[in-house]
């Protein structure tokens, strides 16, 4: 008696909405409420995931919906709702589409669950990230993009079978905005331990670094009409996990700087470390002169990019 199953609220049941209540619900982290604007839509998807949960059983509810109050009291609130890129498109190009879209469904998620973590797919990342900050009001440390994780991921697989092991045994860290000008931070990259660098050829390497900045782009060219949502999915779960279970784990993500870096005023991928509340803190990783400067025209990139939002939203005056 007494205990309260978490609450998961996903706005926007499209590929990566749908694909993140699929492992939130096998993960069990809490019970799950899919919105969409479209009618039927999070309904018939949500449905379809509440009759497989006595497959694996799975003690979790699935709700589909396209009333706001169905979200009320949720502890975390992820957003994918928006248009994906299209072949040849950049993400930058979804700004002017997808800004209003998460403006709105942010303002009108924040009424309903005031106590949540807020988590930004949405693309341009970077920028929606900063968006739902402003128009939500709340602290820095509740609104946190994916990015990071997902593109960490992408290298950590690639690595993983170049080298023909186990992706468990790979760690590795992008940084910087989710764009071609990610960060991948080869130097820090490790196999069990050992740093890749003392694995691989400089050259090997470099071609898995081009793989992971065109991740996206890849798998966008493959499908022609939609953009990646198992790996996107799988990164906002586990980020779910960490804020719900109050993991503290260490992972690459948007977040807000305050001066970190010598940045101010905008989301870029940095370490944090990530538990109940959102973000516990925020990691400064020495940088090479080389790493550094990649770093910052990345942060130039998100900043070119905030400068295309209209004034209300933080854009220039
Ligand atoms: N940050 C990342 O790493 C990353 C990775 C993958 C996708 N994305 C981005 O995530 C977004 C979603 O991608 P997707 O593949 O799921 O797209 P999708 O088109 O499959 O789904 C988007 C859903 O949003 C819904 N939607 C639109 N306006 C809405 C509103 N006002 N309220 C509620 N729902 C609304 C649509 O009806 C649709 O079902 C895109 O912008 C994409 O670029 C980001």
């Amino acid at each position: 008696m007494g205990a309260r199953r978490f609450k998961i609220t996903i706005v926007g049941a499209g590929a990566t909405g749908a694909t993140t209540a699929h492992w939130c619900a096998l993960s069990e982290l809490g019970d799950v409420v899919l919105y969409d604007v479209v009618e039927g839509l999070p309904q018939g998807k949500a449905l379809d995931l509440l009759e497989a949960t006595p497959a694996a059983g799975l003690d979790v509810e699935v709700l589909g919906t396209n009333r706001w109050e169905d979200t009320a009291g949720s502890d975390v609130v992820v957003i994918t709702a928006g248009s994906p890129r299209k072949p040849g498109m950049s993400r930058r190009d979804l700004l002017a589409v997808n800004y209003r879209v998460v403006a709105e469904v942010a303002a009108r998620a924040l009424e309903r669950s005031p106590d949540a973590v807020f988590v930004v797919l949405t693309n341009p990342v970077d920028v929606m990230a900063y968006v739902v900050l402003r128009v939500t009001g709340l602290p820095p440390a509740r609104v946190v993009g994916q990015a990071g994780m997902l593109d960490s991921l992408r290298f950590r697989a690639f690595i993983a079978a170049e080298l023909g092991v186990s992706v468990r045994d790979v760690s590795a860290l992008v940084l910087g905005g989710h764009g071609d000008s990610m960060v991948p931070m080869v130097r820090l990259a490790q196999v069990g331990g050992v740093p890749l660098t003392a694995l691989l050829a400089p050259e090997t390497i470099a071609r898995l670094v081009e793989r992971t900045r065109s991740g996206g782009a890849e798998i966008v060219g493959l499908l022609k009409t939609g953009s990646a949502f198992y790996a996107p999915g799988a990164a906002l779960c586990a980020m779910v996990a960490a804020i719900l279970r109050d993991q503290g784990r260490v992972l690459p993500a948007p977040a807000y700087l305050q001066g970190e870096y010598g940045l101010s005023g905008l989301y870029t991928g940095v370490p944090i470390i990530l538990g109940a509340g959102g973000v516990r803190r925020i990691i400064e990783v020495e940088m090479t002169a080389e790493e550094r400067a990649a770093f910052m025209r990345s942060a130039d990139e998100v900043r070119a990019a905030m400068a295309e939002l209209p004034a209300e939203m933080g854009g220039p005056r």
